[in-house]
């Protein structure tokens, strides 16, 4: 595809500019103005319309296609494609219909054909929107350096060098919307979101080191990803750091590098970084490094194999028969709990026992101890916010399950037992669907971020061809984002089966 086309396709969208960055003829927007629109033709062909560029010419700000058909404003990582932040309106846009975004009367504003405003900058008056070189968009007065509005505060699923995650940020939540993480007073953690965010169940939390949980009077901690190659734990208000994540290349960081770190599909949080002849993410760091160990490999009703990192599904009756996932469950939408509220009776269920099982996160479940077998399973048997129970004979642990379950971790110990609840009425209707049909449209979203952002590419490449031409080492680059495509894909894949 010619790139000068591109470019002058991408520029076509704006209606008003004010500062431009010019790259040896092609001029690249740098800054918006008050009064400025920029619209969005139905359908375009281009997965990624750049309306803004940062001044290194590395990030641009635009139209984002989502999945097969919504409509999304993006910052996206040019050489890659991927998207570092993403509005995320609660009601996307069609990509098939007209869209505008405007900066009138000091807010960005997203409008659907109608009018009809998806999503706007709330609490700003500013002067100017910009991108900057850390791919932060800030809306700011003339008069200020300090931005009125910057989407550093409002991330989606990614975190990049100089971003401060406090415990006020809104949660970093994974792009099919089933993980989050947040700050704690003293530690960061993961958790799954169920019903909608009314069970959200934790899967790993780490302790700053030399934070004091119990001084009520230490000001809590945030966090903050280094070009040095960690992720440091702080004092609010002050700069005093309280712990380091160190990643892989810690210390012999690769010249250039830039690095997110992003909340990934699979549940996992991971570094990455990219320079300037990467074809791919390369990654440095992952908070759960056995797969195991994630909140569901195997998806709802499985068991995952340590070692191989085999999936089985839970009814199977005995360990040689090995069904490949996905299992016949779907995953619960909802609780076991019928009747309004301060009812506790409970929808039909079946049971399923199987030993030899264990739950990878069990120092966050509730646990009763010095129990029974029998013990354990009346009590989650009674409660209709009790999905399963896995019970420790050798210990009389018993942890219960208050969120759907998912997957189960093999343990070579008969005394380690499970109760599984399955709901009846349900189970006609869940096993019609396709199993996750949410990590279906997440993986299909995926493609499409992947995919988009041609004509910036486009861009992107001119302006790096030129910049290694100047600097005297002309090289081909091979387009990155197709190889990361498929790794993501496959990470991705897992929680289909
Ligand atoms: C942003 O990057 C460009 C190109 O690398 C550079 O010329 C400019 O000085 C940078 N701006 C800031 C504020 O660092
Ligand atoms: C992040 O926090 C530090 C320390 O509080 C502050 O100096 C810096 O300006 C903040 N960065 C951004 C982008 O808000
Ligand atoms: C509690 O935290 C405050 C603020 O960081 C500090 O000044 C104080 O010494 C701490 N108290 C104890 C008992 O460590
Ligand atoms: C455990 O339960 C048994 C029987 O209910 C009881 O006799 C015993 O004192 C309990 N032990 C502890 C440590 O609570
Ligand atoms: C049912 O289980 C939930 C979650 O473990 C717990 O909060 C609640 O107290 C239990 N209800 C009863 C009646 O035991």
């Amino acid at each position: 595809m010619g790139r000068g086309p591109a470019i002058a396709a991408a520029l076509g969208v704006l209606c008003v500019a004010s500062a431009v960055l010019l790259v040896e003829g092609a001029e690249l927007t740098t800054q918006l103005s008050n009064g400025f629109t920029a619209t969005h033709a139905a359908g375009a062909a281009a997965a990624f319309e750049p309306v803004l560029y940062a001044p290194n010419a590395v990030f641009a700000f635009g139209f984002l296609r989502v999945g097969t058909a919504s409509l999304d404003l993006a910052v996206v990582h040019l050489p890659s494609s991927f998207p570092l932040w993403r509005a995320t309106p609660a009601r996307l846009g069609d990509w098939s219909r007209a869209a505008t975004l405007t900066f009138d009367d000091s807010s960005l504003v997203l409008a659907d054909q109608d009018g009809g405003v998806l999503w706007r900058t709330l609490n700003a008056v500013g002067d100017t929107v910009a991108l900057l070189n850390s791919s932060n968009l800030v809306v700011r007065r003339y008069d200020t350096d300090a931005p009125a509005w910057q989407s550093f505060d409002r991330p989606s699923d990614t975190l990049v060098v100089d971003q401060n995650f406090t415990g006020a940020s809104p949660l970093l939540i994974s792009s099919n919307r089933r993980f989050a993480l947040r700050l704690g007073r003293t530690y960061m953690a993961l958790r799954m979101e169920f019903y909608g965010g009314r069970a959200t169940p934790e899967y790993w939390r780490h302790t700053a080191l030399e934070a004091q949980p119990g001084n009520a009077s230490e000001p809590p901690v945030y966090g903050r990803l280094d070009a040095r190659g960690f992720f440091g734990l702080y004092l609010e208000g002050g700069a005093r750091k309280v712990d380091v994540l160190s990643f892989d290349t810690f210390l012999q960081s690769p010249a250039g590098a830039f690095r997110r770190m992003t909340l990934d599909d699979d549940g996992n949080l991971r570094a990455y970084y990219w320079t300037d002849n990467s074809t791919a993410w390369a990654s440095d760091y992952r908070a759960i490094s056995e797969r195991c160990e994630l909140p569901t490999p195997c998806g709802a009703y499985s068991l995952c194999v340590p070692g191989d990192a085999q999936c089985q599904c839970l009814d199977d009756d005995d360990d040689s028969t090995t069904s490949a996932p996905p299992c016949r469950r779907a995953e619960e939408t909802a609780d076991l709990c019928s009747g309004g509220d301060g009812q506790s009776q409970q929808v039909g269920f079946d049971v399923v026992r199987r030993a030899r099982v264990s739950v990878a996160y069990k120092e966050q479940l509730p646990v009763k101890t010095n129990t029974t077998e029998a013990e354990c399973e009346r009590a989650c048997a009674a409660n209709c916010s009790c999905w399963g129970a896995a019970f420790n004979g050798a210990s009389g642990y018993c942890y219960l399950i208050d969120f759907p379950v998912e997957t189960m971790v093999y343990e070579a110990d008969d005394r380690k037992v499970g109760y599984f609840k399955i709901r009846r009425a349900a189970a006609a209707r869940a096993s019609r669907m396709s199993p996750g049909m949410a990590a279906a449209t997440a993986a299909l979203s995926l493609v499409l971020v992947c995919l988009a952002a041609s004509g910036a590419y486009s861009g992107y490449r001119l302006w790096e061809r030129r910049r290694r031409k100047r600097a005297g080492m002309e090289q081909e680059l091979v387009p990155g984002p197709y190889k990361d495509l498929k790794s993501m894909a496959s990470s991705n894949s897992s929680l289909k089966a």
